[in-house]
């Protein structure tokens, strides 16, 4: 007899069949013992009735414990109340791995300690339904990029230069020399753009952050399309586009898991086109109009991000910023030195900037200009001037930062819950 996964048990009804699991929990009364069992793909009652049950067996079912992972046997039966609709009427079990004293108990626990067992908290239906969240974006991600005829160019995670700035890179041996963790994918984007015309690279990104906030990760996954001949409004056309996609996947994929979370879907079935843009002068007006008072030429924080995002329903795209603030790659706007073409995305209901992206310099002479001003390392960045020599043309891109978009779109305070394995400033356990 093969194994059943819990999901199709509806094709079995009336019949024997055997399952593999875990007990996440269990009831008993007087001559009933009922096993709650996971398998990954759903959940399952197993019900051991004494009457039916030789004693060992029946004996057996009393004494496992929570998160014993077993192998049961038992007819499938109609069970309206349950979500699955089905339990199963045990016949048999066998005990693959014994759990003595699981940690988590179904009882309220506090973040850390769950944080501290995050390889066992993965377990726990909240944890799984973001996860399961989060395999549907990307899932949606790829699935976007295939149809609109992007290449997927897989990015370096040993970098000899800085991409975002120097304050926040992890540094590292490498032999002789020295390298640096990935801040971005950007700059071979950009190289492989004048190859393939539409590219993206999709992988985990670091930047040692030494803020802790709800929206700071120091390990995070990012997406990072590169388009040549792109200017900075197709850009935005391209990341409104990307983001109504998500958000309808997700919308008709994670029925179950939005509803477990607790996700007021109605917000996010007003996630349509067109998006609000403003410019960051604008920006900065509604902040003053606020009380917020953000004076021009400063970078805006999750404060700032929060007031701007309480004004609009959709999320809110935020162009020409302050060169000053802005990495050195950002096109000069041409009608004001002083402004670069840049673009945030700012999430709805507080949740932040999860894009940022925009036009890059194309011409040698600025970009070699901005990269003294930076202090950057000219010879670091020898290849990425070749592509301005060789056949420079407009282009641009974006990255949309996996963890918040996450969080957004599930709803959650924090991003230490978007990503199995978290690293933060003071967690790098398990
Ligand atoms: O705005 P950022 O720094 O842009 C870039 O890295 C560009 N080179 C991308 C590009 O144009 N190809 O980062 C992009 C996004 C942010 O909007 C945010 O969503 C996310 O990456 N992000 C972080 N997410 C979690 N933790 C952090 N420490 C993050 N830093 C950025
Ligand atoms: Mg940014």
């Amino acid at each position: 007899m093969n194994f059943v996964r819990i999901k199709d048990v509806n094709k079995y009804e009336g019949q024997e069949i055997k399952i593999k699991g875990w007990v996440y929990n269990k009831r008993s009364s007087g001559k009933l013992h009922f096993l709650q069992i996971r398998d990954g793909s759903a959940e399952i009652q197993a019900v051991a009735f004494k009457g039916d049950l030789p004693d060992e067996i029946f004996n057996l079912t009393d004494k496992i414990t929570q998160e014993t992972s077993v192998e049961i046997q038992g007819i499938v039966n109609k069970h309206e109340r349950s979500k699955i609709g089905y339990e199963i009427a045990l016949k048999d079990i066998k005990i693959i791995g014994e759990s003595c004293d699981y940690p988590i108990s179904p009882k309220e626990h506090g973040v850390d300690f769950l944080m501290q067992n995050r390889h066992l908290w993965l377990r726990a239906p909240r944890q799984r339904a973001i996860l399961k969240i989060r395999h549907a974006i990307i899932t949606s991600i790829r699935k976007f990029f295939d149809e609109e005829g992007f290449v997927l160019i897989d990015a370096p995670i040993f970098t000899p230069s800085a991409c975002e700035g120097t304050t926040n890179l992890f540094e590292t041996e490498y032999f002789d020399t020295k390298a640096y963790l990935t801040q971005s994918g950007q700059l071979y984007m950009e190289a492989a753009a004048m190859a393939f015309g539409k590219v993206y690279c999709f992988g985990p990104t670091f930047r040692a952050e030494k803020s802790k906030t709800r929206r700071h990760l120091t390990e995070f996954w990012m997406v990072e399309p590169e388009v040549a001949f792109n200017d900075i409004y197709d850009n935005m056309d391209l990341a409104e586009n990307f983001l109504v996609y998500i958000v309808n996947y997700v919308l008709q994929n994670c029925k179950e898991e939005l509803d477990l979370l607790e996700r007021d879907i109605s917000k996010l079935e007003k996630i349509k086109k067109p998006f609000a843009r403003i410019t960051y002068d604008e920006a900065i007006e509604i902040l003053h109009k606020k009380g917020n008072e953000t004076p021009w030429g400063e970078d805006f924080g999750g404060d700032e991000e929060t007031l701007i995002s309480e004004e609009f329903e959709t999320p809110v795209m935020i162009y020409k910023y302050p060169a000053e603030v802005k990495a050195f790659y950002m096109k000069q706007d041409p009608d004001n030195k002083k402004l670069a073409m840049c673009v945030d995305v700012i999430a709805p209901e507080g949740y932040g900037e999860i894009i940022g992206g925009g036009q890059r310099e194309e011409n040698m002479n600025i970009l070699l200009s901005k990269i003294k001003k930076h202090n950057l390392p000219e010879e670091a960045f020898d290849w990425y001037l070749d592509l301005r020599k060789y056949g420079s043309v407009p282009h641009s891109g974006f990255g949309l930062g996996i963890e918040r978009t996450v969080a957004w779109i599930c709803g959650l305070h924090h991003v230490r819950e978007t990503i199995p394995f978290p690293r933060l400033m003071d967690r790098i356990r398990p």
